[in-house]
């Protein structure tokens, strides 16, 4: 049954003109001239989030006599293939990190595309199915884009203190990793403004502006201002970090505490102090929202909010605030807990 529906959806997805070709069998004319086995994907743009299942579709308009599907993920700075898997009728053998998560869906007989298990920021990017078919090899191309939230980072030491490897670091420290150049372009269209440079992930430096002023790139229009790629050791930036979805949540507890009796509460309770990516999945994807500054596993101190009023600082637009890196011995604020329950 499952397969006839599946039969059944595969005809009606083509437009009328190349109906006939199709006999009742399923099978078809595969020697006309431009003839393609893979069918074109209907959505080019595959949009997931971190710790979902995932299926980049590739679909077979009928199987050749002898093939294979290669799955690989591109990388134009890596000049090898980085295969993920290969399929040989019903044999296929894994690769690498990404292969332990992944496998063919197989949901009917013309069915090559790729399951994704547990996804991670890293996963985010292009993917390509290939049909190695002797001598006419096709394939067709597929976007990874992960919903998720780009924030600027600096460490406690200030402005400009990251080099590229230590931006990579900073990120990944607060449960997040560089950005991508179209994570920031999406973050700047929903509102991302930040005076500072920033490291992305392919080692170019770029800020993004709303308001256009002087101190900031000059009064030309909003956009993202860049400053092309810089030396990755000697170059000296803020950071621009992505996270996505988290699996667990973040909670507020109440203070006033120093940083030491914050680590402490959380442990209490059987949590962790939150990392600054943390808040910033729980604010985007559980709506949290809190008047009261709490502190966070870098020793920042940062509160969320979703509903803007006057007697939460009078910000006029949602976002997670930040009052810096205070003294550590202030006994001032609350604490943002992470836990898996
Ligand atoms: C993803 O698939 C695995 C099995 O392949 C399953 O155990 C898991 O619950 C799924 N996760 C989600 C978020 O659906
Ligand atoms: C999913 O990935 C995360 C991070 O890589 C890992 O901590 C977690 O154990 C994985 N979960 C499953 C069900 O594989
Ligand atoms: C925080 O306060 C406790 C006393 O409640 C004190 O023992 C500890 O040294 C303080 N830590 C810091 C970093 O000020």
């Amino acid at each position: 049954m499952r397969r006839l529906v599946a039969l059944l959806s595969f005809y009606l997805s083509f437009p009328h003109g190349e109906f006939r070709i199709y006999r009742m069998d399923g099978s078809i004319q595969a020697d006309a001239p431009g003839f393609r086995y893979l069918l074109d994907p209907i959505h080019e743009v595959i949009h997931t989030k971190r710790g979902d299942n995932v299926t980049l579709p590739c679909v077979l308009r009928t199987r050749p006599k002898s093939y294979k599907v290669k799955w690989t993920k591109i990388n134009h700075a890596d000049p090898l293939e980085n295969i993920i898997l290969i399929t040989n009728g019903y044999r296929h053998k894994n690769y690498n990190q990404l292969s332990r998560r992944s496998y063919l869906r197989r949901g009917h007989r013309h069915d090559a595309s790729m399951v994704i298990t547990n996804v991670t920021l890293e996963d985010e990017g292009r993917y390509r199915c290939q049909l190695v078919n002797g001598l006419e090899d096709e394939s067709l191309s597929l976007t990874l884009r992960l919903d998720g939230v780009v924030f600027p980072y600096q460490p406690s030491q200030g402005r400009y203190k990251l080099n590229y490897y230590e931006a990579l670091l900073a990120c990944e420290q607060q449960d997040a990793r560089l950005a991508t150049y179209p994570q920031l372009y999406q973050a700047w269209t929903e509102g991302l403004e930040w005076c500072n440079a920033g490291w992305l992930l392919d080692g170019t430096v770029h800020y993004p502006i709303i308001v256009p002023r002087e101190p900031c790139g000059g009064n030309i229009l909003p956009g993202i201002r860049t400053y092309g790629t810089k030396d990755k050791v000697k170059d000296t930036f803020d950071a621009f970090c992505f996270t996505s979805a988290l699996k667990g949540h973040v909670y507020f507890s109440m203070g006033p505490m120093n940083y030491t009796e914050a680590v402490q509460r959380c442990r209490s309770q059987g949590a962790a102090i939150a990392k600054v990516g943390q808040l910033y999945a729980a604010w985007m994807f559980a709506r949290l929202d809190r008047c009261d500054g709490g502190w966070l596993a870098d020793a920042s101190v940062r509160l969320p909010i979703i509903i803007p009023r006057d007697r939460c600082g009078g910000y006029p637009d949602p976002g997670v605030r930040t009052f810096g890196f205070p003294n550590k011995e202030h006994r001032k604020y609350g604490v943002y807990c992470y836990t898996l329950k």
